[in-house]
């Protein structure tokens, strides 16, 4: 054989090799956890704009050598504490909503694209961020919406109504709204008879704070600290009567409790026992009174045991 066609074939089988080589390490899979975007030159849309990446999900692509080139997208679902507070009802009335919302970034084609132009480099924190923003204003949006009434007893269309905002906002940034849950007490509630409590005590006091107007410093050493007393029975009343509706296990109620009237309120709220804590330092003899008031007004309305007054609000 000649020496040139020797040469010529080892030419030829080192190009092929190459070539191999090349196909070899520019063909990308996309594992399913990721999005794959490939930018550079990747073509024109279906109405002739060229296009400024293209993203794929599953499968794998060719990207071309020094005209493409790609990065991934982390599909991971991101929880987003959303602890909205005084947000205004239709009635003008301002509601706490503690949510919590899982989204991710959407493999729907046109959201995806979407996700390539305004998330590819931002971290995962960064990209939280943004959503929480997203998600308070729509939120507000929602409940500005609906009346209290609706937003407690029709929690579906609440929910409903929040997923349908929030998704469309969050696809404007690529992302999709894959679970809402609205925490409230009586979930908590829920969780502790689920998890195999006898019984639940609530609600402790709430967290408060007092500034020294002189010094400008905290009352307490430690800046804040547990309200507890009078001011606390209506917020006490409140969640006993809403986790009562949830739970079949009894509810201690406490909080705020000074009076046998407000031992009343709490187990018509739902409370099946009660306990006083503040009173007691202005008023050391207040038990004796509560249980005095109680059995009298039982006398007065023909009451043969207190558990009769458990749940029994009427609500309107
Ligand atoms: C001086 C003081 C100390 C308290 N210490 C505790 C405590 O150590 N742990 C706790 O769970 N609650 C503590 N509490 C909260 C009470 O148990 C009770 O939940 C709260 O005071 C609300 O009820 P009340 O309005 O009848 O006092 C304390 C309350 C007071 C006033």
């Amino acid at each position: 054989m000649q020496p040139w066609i020797i040469v010529l074939i080892v030419v030829a089988v080192l190009v092929l090799f190459m070539l191999f080589l090349m196909v070899a390490t520019r063909y990308k899979k996309c594992p399913p956890d990721k999005i794959m975007v490939i930018y550079g030159k990747v073509g024109a849309d279906r109405e002739g704009n060229a296009r400024s990446a293209k993203c794929i999900h599953g499968g794998a692509a060719f990207i071309w050598p020094l005209v493409q080139a790609f990065t991934y997208l982390d599909l991971t679902p991101l929880s987003i504490s959303v602890d909205l507070k005084s947000a205004l009802s239709r009635q003008n009335i301002r509601i706490d909503v503690p949510s919590i919302f899982t989204v991710g970034i959407s493999t729907e084609p046109t959201v995806m694209e979407n996700a390539a132009e305004r998330l590819r480099n931002l971290k995962m924190n960064e990209i939280q961020e943004l959503a929480k923003d997203i998600i308070f204003g729509q939120l507000r949006l929602v409940i500005a919406t609906m009346n209290i009434e609706e937003i407690n007893t029709d929690r579906d269309k609440f929910l409903e109504a929040i997923s349908r905002n929030v998704e469309g906002e969050l696809k404007k940034i690529g992302l999709r709204l894959i679970n809402v849950n609205v925490t409230d007490i009586s979930e908590m509630a829920v969780a502790a008879e689920s998890a195999g409590a006898d019984a639940i005590s609530m609600i402790n006091t709430l967290p408060g704070m007092c500034i020294d107007i002189r010094t400008r410093r905290p009352i307490i050493r430690n800046n804040t600290g547990g309200l507890s007393g009078p001011a606390v029975l209506p917020v006490a009343l409140r969640m006993v009567w809403q986790a009562s509706q949830k739970v079949k296990i009894p509810i201690v109620g406490l909080g705020g409790i000074s009076t046998w009237q407000d031992a009343v309120e709490m187990l018509l709220a739902g409370a099946t026992a009660l306990q006083i804590g503040t009173v007691l330092f202005t008023d050391p003899y207040a038990p004796i009174k509560i249980a005095q008031g109680l059995s009298d007004y039982m006398d007065e309305n023909g009451i043969q045991s207190l558990s009769e007054l458990t749940g029994g609000v009427k609500p309107w």
